[in-house]
């Protein structure tokens, strides 16, 4: 169906569609280990079975001609294929254009233009990586055209530097590598010091992983983002003056509580808490998954909801609120916010015959409290970027 949509629409905007090719590459959610893969530490993700949806053909100039049926308003954005630049302007284009001028810094020649429609089912703004999916499916569709071959991980590091350098945020490999590596019905378990990954099945039995999107869109996100990290790695130089450590997550709990006095400061203590305790609970999750012990994984949700809320500080009224109503919610095995924070997504695990009591109870209340209306998906993991 996507795929005709994305058919009518580039046989609109460009004339023809012979020879057009059709990639996706998915969204991701967090399960687990959140803000700490800048930390050196496991992550828990999965990719999800919506994403981003590209239509794209060579056309044999030296023009890139880009198009998102999610953001009508702006129109087909024109691009020089090289050199090119940062234009604020373009909006959403920055993303496929930063893509694309990486690979070029990178040695990859792109000998042509590409006409390129774009369409996503992921609510932007929102915690489930809209912009990495973008450009992994951009870094994709370039090696599918013109014969690059990268790895999960070259694909993800490639990307990820695109958004450091060109957009200007400082994220980490999580949302890049969680979608280059997806995998149908498993969970990512993802060791961002070393990168690699192990796949853990994401088998749920009776129950069924809700997100939530608060709708409160991320307010003051990249400027509080880049603040966490460089508290961490103010806390980090403090801890290494008396323990040789490349990484705040590399620290033991009882590492940490020994050498902690040396922060001399309430805030970076708690900043490090987080980070240290977080990396256990996705070393925990990973473990209860691997066994299949669904209960003992929602246990530590709202562990690590609390933890982001009282240490981190990246949560907020709404996902406190979603948080606190879902974690009494009798059904629910546990819930936590997942994302960058500051707004967005919850994820809640919970019986499936209680999701719609669910629904209709905590949108009530939310929007009662809040003020705001709640979105409620399925998660359903799903693959890689793929040609469809
Ligand atoms: C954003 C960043 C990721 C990660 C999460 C928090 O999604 O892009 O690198 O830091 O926040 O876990």
């Amino acid at each position: 169906m996507m795929k005709k949509r994305l058919e009518d629409e580039f046989l609109k905007l460009f004339g023809s569609v012979e020879g057009v090719r059709y990639f996706f590459a998915p969204g991701r959610v967090n399960l687990m280990g959140e803000h700490i893969d800048y930390n050196g530490g496991y992550t828990l993700p999965c990719a999800l079975t919506i994403g981003t949806y590209a239509a794209v053909r060579k056309n044999g100039t030296k023009k890139l001609r880009l198009y998102s049926s999610n953001y009508p308003e702006t129109g087909v954005i024109e691009a020089e294929l090289s050199p090119i630049k940062f234009e604020s302007e373009r909006k959403w284009a920055n993303y496929p254009l930063g893509v694309i001028r990486t690979f070029q810094e990178d040695g990859y020649v792109i000998p042509e233009g590409m006409d390129i429609v774009y369409n996503g089912t992921l609510p932007s703004s929102s915690g489930l990586s809209s912009s990495a999916s973008i450009e992994v499916l951009t870094a994709y569709l370039l090696c599918g055209l013109f014969g690059f071959s990268l790895s999960a991980v070259e694909l993800a590091k490639l990307t990820q530097r695109a958004e450091n350098e060109f957009i200007g945020v400082q994220c980490g490999i999580l949302d890049q590598l969680s979608i280059a590596a997806g995998r149908e019905n498993c969970a990512i378990f993802l060791d961002t010091s070393a990168l690699t990954y192990e796949y853990a099945p994401l088998d749920l039995g009776e129950n069924t992983l809700l997100i939530v999107n608060s709708n409160k869109i991320r307010a003051l996100n990249e400027s509080k983002y880049n603040e966490r990290r460089q508290e961490c790695e103010e806390a980090l130089r403090r801890l290494q003056t008396v323990c040789d450590k490349k990484a705040l997550c590399h620290f033991s709990e009882e590492e940490f509580e020994t050498y902690k006095g040396v922060l001399k400061s309430e805030v970076l203590e708690r900043r490090a808490r987080h980070a240290v305790y977080e990396n256990l609970r996705t070393v925990r999750s990973f473990e209860a998954l691997k066994q299949g012990d669904i209960v003992r994984f929602g246990a530590l949700l709202p562990a690590s909801h609390q933890s982001l809320k009282e240490d981190y500080e990246v949560t907020g009224k709404e996902l406190d609120t979603l948080a606190e109503l879902s974690n009494s919610f009798p059904g629910v095995l546990g819930a936590r916010m997942t994302g960058a924070g500051f707004g967005g997504c919850m994820i809640a695990l919970i019986e499936k015959s209680r999701v719609s009591a669910y629904k209709e109870k905590i949108g009530a209340e939310y929007f009662e409290r809040c003020g705001y209306r709640a979105d409620f998906y399925e998660a359903e993991a799903g693959g890689g970027p793929c040609e469809i």
